[in-house]
């Protein structure tokens, strides 16, 4: 059985959650190995409507394990908020197992995340506030907390008092903040810590043990290709690397044993937050897309920002991804479009381009090259054989299959469970 990798394709809200609900009714594991809070996905089944942030999308189904990785930072009230809310639904919550190695959001890092946002005015990035970018600089920076520590009280309070002398004087003296109280603090997460105990352990040898069992594996992603700290927008990207090949040191999972990825692309982009999106449409064509898709954050309610496919941005995210297929969401959300447009390249500075520069200044100037492919404008949503789509649908994945250069392996028409259209048998 093989290890599949469901990865966010653009600048994240594809629809992986939906698509991991789908893929995992044939799995024993789903991993998120990347991310926090700051994630926000979103699954409807049998069950209701679900939006998970730190749970993984496979704990619907009672014979799923399912880990929060290493990679992966967590605050734990939110954690424990969520576990709460599904076990109220009735949703069995006792196959989560939380790594002793992930790394915790303290209330400094949102209080960072805040103060550093208003830092920035006008150049702020945008960010979800969910103190996600202060606990990576942490862990880099070997100052941060991981749920391992919270299993030994005396061991993790010496550690916070460290850290809180490192932290409480910025806090002071350079925003002029009130300090963290060191007793606060310590008895909140040694409550966590706690309520966690049973799910915190070795995820990775529980990994390696269910491989080596030949079951199947999902790796959920969160956020998006776009997004990711070195091949994403940068700065105006999250914090932990959405790739696939994120995938194997946020889980603890060699590269040789992933054997399929999966990018999840939307039928056309969205971004939230701040930063270049080269086919953004500010006129009410953008208005017309976010109504129709009810386009607004799962995390923030923020509005997305919404704009054509792109291609250049496509095909870019399947080469550092290494896609073996794609998952294309909300193909049903055109369904009463006259026309639909592709990015096909840029144009900077008197050049067509077909490269996603590395550069945000360079990004910013970039004129998208339209080629326009009639719509279908009839409803698909029912429909669950590709040949039974109408042929302007099927024109109009061929042709961003050719473009964004990886097959199209499902389709989704609808936000349920099986509002899906299976190409090619990827389990
Ligand atoms: P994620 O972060 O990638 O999991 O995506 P989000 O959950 O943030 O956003 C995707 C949104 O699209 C959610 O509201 C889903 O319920 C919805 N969705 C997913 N697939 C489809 C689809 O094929 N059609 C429609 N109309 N909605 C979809
Ligand atoms: P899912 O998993 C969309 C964006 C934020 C901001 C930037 C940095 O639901 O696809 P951060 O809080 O990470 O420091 O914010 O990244 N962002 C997302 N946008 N979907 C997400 O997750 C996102 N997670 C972070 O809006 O622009
Ligand atoms: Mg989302």
């Amino acid at each position: 059985m093989p290890v599949i990798a469901i990865i966010g394709a653009q600048w994240g809200d594809e629809g992986k959650g939906k698509i991991v609900d789908m893929l995992a009714q044939k799995a024993r594991v789903v991993v998120r190995f990347s991310g926090g809070d700051n994630a926000g996905h979103t699954v409807i089944n049998p069950g209701g409507e679900f939006r998970l942030h730190l749970v993984p999308s496979g704990i619907f189904y009672p014979n799923v394990d399912c880990i929060i990785g290493n990679g992966v930072v967590i605050n734990p009230a939110v954690l424990i908020g969520e576990v709460d809310q599904l076990r109220q639904r009735g949703v069995d919550t006792s196959r989560l197992f939380i790594s002793d190695r992930a790394h915790l959001i303290m209330p400094y890092h949102i209080l960072f995340d805040g103060l550093e946002e208003t830092l920035r005015g006008g150049k702020a990035l945008g960010t979800t506030r969910r103190g996600i970018g202060p606990a990576f600089a942490d862990k880099v920076a070997r100052l941060g907390i991981r749920t391992g520590d919270l299993l030994d009280k005396d061991g993790f309070r010496e550690r916070l008092q460290l850290i809180l002398d490192c932290k409480n004087p910025i806090l002071t003296k350079v925003y002029g903040v009130a300090p963290q109280s060191l007793e606060e603090v310590y008895r909140q997460y040694c409550q966590y810590g706690d309520f966690l105990a049973p799910h915190i352990c070795d995820t990775t040898s529980m990994l390696t043990e269910a491989l080596d069992q030949g079951k199947l594996v999902l790796l959920e992603g969160a956020q998006g290709a776009l997004l990711d700290p070195d091949f994403g927008t940068y700065p105006y990207t999250t914090s932990s690397s959405p790739l696939a090949a994120g995938g194997c040191v946020g889980s603890g999972l060699s590269p040789t044993r992933i054997d399929r990825i999966i990018g999840v692309f939307k039928a056309y982009c969205t971004r939230v937050g701040g930063g270049p999106m080269p086919t953004e449409l500010t006129d009410e064509m953008g208005s017309l897309i976010r109504e129709k898709a009810h386009e607004y954050g799962t995390t923030t309610g923020r509005p997305r920002r919404c704009g054509w496919f792109d291609a250049v941005a496509a095909r870019f995210s399947t080469r550092i991804n290494g896609f073996t297929g794609a998952a294309l969401t909300r193909l049903d959300v055109f369904d009463t479009f006259p026309r639909l447009k592709i990015c096909v390249a840029y144009r900077l500075e008197g050049r067509t381009i077909d490269y996603f520069p590395s550069s945000v200044v360079a990004l910013e100037k970039c004129q998208p090259v339209y080629e326009e492919l009639p719509g279908w404008q009839t409803p698909i949503s029912h429909i669950r054989q590709y040949d039974q789509l109408p042929a302007a649908a099927r024109r109009y994945v061929a042709r961003l299959q050719e473009l964004a250069g990886c097959p199209v392996d499902l389709i989704s028409v609808g936000a349920q469970r099986e509002q899906t259209i299976v190409l090619s048998d990827i389990l």
